[in-house]
């Protein structure tokens, strides 16, 4: 096929058969998190470029060097979202939606754009569900956005997932902190790769992000954050772990989480599968007690993360576990002749009013080829309708399972029989 354009490379099209796989992952999400209070917020995938150079911070990757940043008509500098948590918070000090509602619990699924070299599990374009509980200062509610990701993967069944977390302190211990990684890098200055030579100087912390081998060994034995938390700090992080003991999740303290956003302070946490080459984190979060003032808002602590849907799915794939069962009835009606068409429309209406998928044929095939199709697109019932069972009020009916054929009557009792065969199928 000479077709004049195709897909963009990092970014997958999510066809029929994988669609509904998404569709289940994200319904199991969406119902855990409204357990626990969380309500959807949507926001645009456009956002003003100072919002993530602010959120993510400048010196961070994402926006040296993943954003698709574009100046719009009006030669405003706009960006497709590299995260959702920023947008999110945005929303939240744009309408006000914290004014007496805190804490205030949002979740969310949206499409992100990070311009990496994509392998698998990384894409250019990907899908986030996150969590932001706004306003909630104690580590319960670290505990609580985590506890819900726990749940939400036994939920769907993954195992061998490790909770990892850190603490990166707040603005007094970050201080004390660069600190002492400037005296530490510097040692090795002649080592590091251009990039972490210019992080050195701007914000030695992100060098923990570099994936190039020689920085990467530096790191190892570099000062950890932990050793210059402030007693509030170090605090915090016993309380969490108190919690997490009480919500029953196991965890490991691991001093090098930085997370590659420099929102965080407190609490950041991942949770990391190591079945592959290299260990994949699904999801990824902690506290940004200091970006909504940074955003000229209130004073607003907040915790959240996001998780990586594509990572989910595949993770699910290697795990062979269930998307759910398909509980749904799937009905083909088929009209015995050109006079009968009118009456099998009102047929299929009346089944999809009550809820069971119905097609009927709308491209002109015959009675055999109307068969087939049935067949192909694997229905469970075909429902044929003639002038005979027009005259009669009925239908014939066929469950292509077991192959047999029997009538029934158009009346009330044509509606019972189908709701009745979906209660079965649920149960
Ligand atoms: P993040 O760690 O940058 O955090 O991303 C969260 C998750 O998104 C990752 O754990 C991963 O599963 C997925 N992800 C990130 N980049 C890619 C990619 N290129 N391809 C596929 N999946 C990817 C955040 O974005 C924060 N906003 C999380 C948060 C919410 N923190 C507080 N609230």
């Amino acid at each position: 096929m000479n077709l004049i354009s195709k897909r963009i490379r990092g970014m997958q099209d999510i066809l029929p058969g994988e669609s509904e796989k998404w569709e289940y992952v994200e319904n199991v999400l969406k119902k855990k998190s409204k357990l626990f209070g969380f309500k959807i917020i949507r926001t645009p995938v456009l956002e003003h470029t100072n919002l993530f150079e602010r959120t993510s911070g400048e010196t961070s990757d994402i926006v040296k060097k993943e954003m698709y940043t574009f100046l719009d008509k009006g030669e405003r500098s706009v960006s497709l979202r590299p995260e959702g948590t920023a947008g999110v918070l945005r929303a939240v000090l744009e309408n006000g939606l914290h004014d007496g509602n805190l804490p205030l619990k949002l979740m969310y699924v949206s499409s992100c754009y990070r311009y990496e070299k994509p392998q698998s599990g990384r894409y250019r374009e990907f899908f986030q569900f996150g969590l932001e509980i706004f306003g909630g200062k104690s580590a319960l509610a670290d505990a609580e956005v985590i506890c819900v990701a726990k749940s939400i993967f036994n939920d769907l069944g993954i195992k061998n997932l490790e909770l990892e977390i850190n603490a990166v302190g707040c603005k007094e211990c970050k201080s004390a902190y660069n600190k002492a990684l400037e005296n530490y890098f510097i040692v090795h200055k002649e080592n590091l790769c251009e990039l972490c030579g210019d992080r050195l100087e701007r914000n030695p912390m992100r060098i923990f992000d570099c994936k190039n081998d020689k920085c990467k060994n530096i790191c190892k034995n570099a000062p950890t954050v932990l050793e210059y938390l402030c007693a509030q700090c170090a605090l915090h992080l016993e309380h969490l772990k108190e919690y997490l003991e009480v919500f029953n999740i196991k965890y490991r303290v691991n001093p090098h989480i930085v997370r590659g956003l420099d929102y965080y302070t407190k609490t950041v946490f991942e949770f990391i599968i190591n079945s592959g080459e290299a260990p994949l984190t699904v999801c990824g979060g902690g506290r940004y007690d200091n970006l909504s003032k940074e955003l000229g808002g209130a004073d607003m602590c907040a915790v959240g993360f996001g998780i990586g849907l594509e990572r989910l799915l595949l993770i699910m794939q290697d795990q062979k576990l269930s998307f759910g069962g398909n509980s749904n009835i799937h009905v083909y009606v088929i009209p015995l002749g050109e006079t009968c068409k009118n009456k099998s429309i009102e047929i299929s209406q009346r089944l999809r009013n009550i809820g069971i998928a119905t097609e009927q044929d709308i491209v002109g095939r015959n009675l055999k080829s109307q068969m087939k199709y049935a067949n192909k697109i694997k229905c469970d019932y075909c429902i044929f309708c003639g002038n005979q069972e027009i005259e009669n009020n009925t239908v014939k009916i066929k469950n292509m399972s077991a192959g047999n054929e029997f009538t029934l009557n158009l009346d009330e009792d044509f509606e019972k029989y189908f709701l009745n065969l979906t209660n079965s199928k649920l149960q």
